[in-house]
């Protein structure tokens, strides 16, 4: 495995192993690897040549009161996973080489950042598709790959390859969960022994409005039934319960093909996000 600092290297070998042939499968992480990184990896060893990950806390995508300054790291864990999934590359810019100065020119995101994640994180999406659109540019993946715990993130870089048109492939990957339904997530360090016992009702949340909703009760019954679970049973303070259409993220009156029962829930010191679709 080659580690890879800065973005003219990153460029300069994806250049050649494009022009050699060679298939890329590309994992963007912010790092901390956890089993549902790993998901993402073993997919794109599985299916492509060349498997490149890149780790990077990118600053643009956190907001001025969110947890940029103690996005939890470990490089030495991190590197041990990347060898662990036979990763050839992995690509570990610092902030300054990613962001050499003002930038002159901003990505905004115009659909499907509105809702959920998007709206109690202005400017969060913009961020992402920044960040994306140079890694695209520098690891020139065949494949890329992403997870369905961060299902609005999927839907707004699925938007972003076909407005842009990267020739990339996205490969949308299962959220990996721990035994009690979890969903495995690097901020879950953060929550404390009694919180981790409450956690795992935020998916059982979502399993019970899955059935109401596959039984055919409205969007407001759904959403309802979702926010009483999770009052009865945790500490946490809602942040958003939404039941939207998949990708698109509209609200429709009658749900119907592909949706999205999403929350996001406050806890003491972590923000828990879980989604499942639902095909109706
Ligand atoms: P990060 O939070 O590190 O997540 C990297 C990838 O891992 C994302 O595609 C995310 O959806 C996936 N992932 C995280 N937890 C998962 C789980 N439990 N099951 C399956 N996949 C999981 O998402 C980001 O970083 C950043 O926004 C990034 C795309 C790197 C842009 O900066």
């Amino acid at each position: 495995m080659e580690i890879i600092e800065t973005p003219k290297e990153m460029q300069r070998i994806s250049t050649l192993l494009q022009a050699s042939g060679k298939t890329i499968g590309f994992v963007p992480t912010m790092g901390y690897l956890h089993e549902g990184h790993e998901k993402l990896l073993e997919a794109a060893r599985k299916e492509n040549e060349i498997v490149v990950l890149s780790i990077f806390v990118n600053p643009l995508q956190f907001g001025p009161n969110e947890d940029l300054d103690r996005y939890p790291r470990d490089e030495a864990h991190d590197r041990k996973v990347a060898l662990k999934h036979k990763v050839d590359y992995l690509f570990f810019p610092h902030a300054e080489a990613m962001y050499p100065g003002p930038s002159s020119i901003e990505l905004t995101v115009k659909r499907r950042a509105d809702v959920l994640c998007g709206r109690s994180r202005q400017g969060h999406f913009d961020g992402v598709v920044t960040v994306l659109s140079k890694l695209f540019n520098l690891c020139r993946p065949s494949k890329t790959y992403f997870g369905l715990k961060d299902a609005q993130q999927v839907a707004v870089v699925d938007a972003l390859i076909e407005d842009f048109n990267f020739p990339v492939e996205l490969v949308p990957v299962p959220t990996v969960r721990e035994a009690d339904g979890l969903a495995k997530s690097s901020r879950n360090v953060y929550l404390s022994e009694q919180e981790r016992k409450e956690a795992p009702f935020i998916y059982q949340s979502l399993l019970h409005g899955k059935e109401l909703a596959l039984q055919g009760a409205s969007r407001e019954q759904v959403v309802s039934e979702v926010q009483a679970f999770i009052e009865e049973r945790t500490h946490g303070r809602i942040d958003y319960i939404e039941f939207l259409s998949y990708p698109d993220l509209q609200q429709l009156d009658k749900p119907k093909g592909q949706m999205i029962l999403a929350t996001a829930v406050f806890f003491e010191k972590a923000r828990l996000i879980d989604n499942i679709l639902i095909d109706m």
